[in-house]
Parts: C-alpha cells; structure tokens; sequence
C-alpha cells in the first residue's frame, strides 16, 4: 500500500503565546494553518502545554520571542519543544524572532552570570535541532549554541522603508559605540553618510550621552538600533541630534521590546517617526501615525521553506 504524503510535506508550524499575528502571518506566507495546541496555566501559574495534533515524524518548527513577560514566554518555549519531542517529531526548529537576555551576553562585573549562554543552553537541552532568529544583540551568541543558527538580519527590510527618501539629505546615527557596525551597514546600503553618538550608562536601563560625531546639520537623520527596551537611548539621541540643527529626527529598530512607559517617552520626544518591525509583538491599541511596522514575516517563511526544504538560507543573510 503507497503511503500518503503529508499535506503539507511534513511541515508543520506551532506558535507560542508571545506573538501570534507574526505567527499568522508567517502561516499565511506558507500555506499552512498554525498548529492545534493549548498554551495555558494552571491555577498555581504553571504553565500548560498540550500539542493538540499528531506530530509523529514531522518537520515542526515552534514560534516564540522572548518578549515581556521574558521567563513566561521562555518557558513557554521550553515546554512546547518538550512536548513536541515527546510526541516524536523528527525534526524542531525553534524560530525565535527576538531572543532575549542577550544584553547579559559577557559579564560586566564579578559575579554576573552570562545569562545569554545559560538561555542558549536550555533552548538546546529541551530538544531542539536548530534555532532560526533574527539580528542578535551580539552576533557572538550565536556560538553559545552547539547546533546550527540561521541568524537572519531585519536590515534590508528597514532600509527598504527608507528608500522613498533622498539619500543625499540622510544621516544615518548610530546611538552608541556598540551600534557602529549596524548603521555603517545601513548607511552603505543608502548610500548616506554616518553620525555617531557615545553614550555610557551610569547604571541599568539608564544612559547618558557623552559626545557625537558627525554632521546633521539640516539632514534627516534616521538613528538606528536593534532594540528599543526603556527608549531612554532613542530620546537621549534625539535630544542631542536636535541641538545640532537636523531637518528632523527618525528612528528605527528590529526589535520594539518596550519596557512600562517607553512608548510614552518616545511619542513624547521629538522623534518625527519610530521603523519597528513585528518580531515582537505590540500593544494592540498602539495607533499614533508615527510608529510605523514592516514585518519580518515573508523573510522568516521564506527561511522556514528552505530548512524545510533543506535548501541553502544563506541568500536571505543579504
Ligand atoms: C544597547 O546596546 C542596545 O543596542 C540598545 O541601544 C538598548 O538596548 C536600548 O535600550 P533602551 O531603550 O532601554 O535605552
């Protein structure tokens, strides 16, 4: 007797609770429907997790950012590959669009631990065959893991946004000594020239600007980070570049993981638009016209598709 193929060659696409319309989305762009599974608590705020599908010798790949609230959604994730290994799935992707406690990737003091590699360490235990994520606080974490990363970068998508202005009238504005290599990639993909502030933090979550670099003078100018958690380091910028006589101010980040009040501070500042793309998902109210999202999800299907399909990804790094 011939045995039928999967409908869908065996691909199959779970999500966690962290970011359900990108998961949508990335469906959509596969044709494929998201998952059956139960991802809940029980009373005590356990978390539950049951696989409501068969997924015996499938190709699944399981969505989840550890977005706010960060150790919930880890957790989450953790649990879902368990449950997907236990069920026999032959193979588990875990697709992380933002993968967090990536700023405690090196210590900064005795006594620290480098969380980044603790987190890469139990994705890995809890039985997962490869990671798929996208622009990494430090690309370095990607070798805190023993199994393959596609590491995708969100750049070409953010510089797409910006083409419809003049490249002549642009500064691109790296906000800190750490962010250099990101905005001198982006500022050569525009063809713009590059600005750069230094910035220290006197404690967490605070920073302070020292001294910038560059001239802004009557260019827009675009501030490029990856991440946005307090927006205390994109007000900051803003407020320095406006001293130093720009057109106006932009700005944009891969990975919108606002903090309690960072969207207020932001709309607050006199930054002209905020670029984020959809790894993490937003608040559903958020409406003001100047917090624009691209998504990331056609480039994370199309990656999907080709580690399914066992194809090269590495034409999506560009
Ligand atoms: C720092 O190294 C990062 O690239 C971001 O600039 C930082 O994480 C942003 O944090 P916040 O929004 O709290 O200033």
């Amino acid at each position: 007797m011939e045995i039928e193929a999967h409908p869908e060659g065996g691909l199959r696409l779970f999500s966690g609770s962290s970011n359900q319309p990108l998961a949508q989305e990335i469906a959509r762009c596969l044709g494929v429907d998201v998952g059956q599974a139960l991802v809940g608590q029980f009373a005590n705020h356990e978390t539950r997790i049951r696989i409501d599908e068969n997924v015996r010798g499938l190709d699944v790949f399981v969505l989840q950012s550890m977005s706010i609230p960060v150790n919930h959604h880890i957790m989450e994730l953790l649990l879902m590959i368990d449950a997907l290994k236990r069920a026999s799935a032959r193979r588990i992707t875990a697709v992380i669009p933002y993968f967090g406690y990536a700023k405690q990737e090196k210590k900064t003091a005795g006594r620290e631990p480098i969380s980044a590699k603790l987190v890469a360490d139990i994705v890995a235990t809890a039985g997962v065959s490869r990671v798929l994520t996208i622009d990494l606080h430090a690309p370095a974490i990607e070798g805190f893991f023993d199994i393959p990363v596609d590491h995708l970068r969100a750049a070409a998508i953010l510089v797409q946004y910006f083409r419809h202005l003049n490249p002549d009238n642009l500064v691109v504005v790296s906000p800190d000594a750490g962010g250099v290599g990101r905005a001198n990639d982006f500022r050569q993909r525009l063809g713009a020239p590059l600005a750069i502030i230094a910035k220290q933090r006197p404690r967490p979550d605070v920073s302070e600007v020292l001294e910038m670099v560059g001239d802004v003078r009557g260019k827009v100018a675009i501030i490029v980070d990856d991440m946005i958690s307090t927006g205390g380091t994109i007000v900051e910028a803003v407020e320095v570049l406006r001293e130093r006589g720009p057109l106006e101010v932009r700005a944009c980040a891969t990975h919108p993981c606002f903090a309690d009040g960072a969207i207020d501070g932001l709309l607050k500042s006199h930054l002209a638009e905020l670029v984020v793309t959809d790894t993490v998902a937003l608040p559903p109210h958020l409406s003001d016209e100047r917090i624009r999202i691209v998504s990331v999800a056609s480039l994370l299907a199309e990656a999907i598709r080709r580690i399914h399909e066992n194809r090269s990804v590495s034409a999506l790094f560009d």
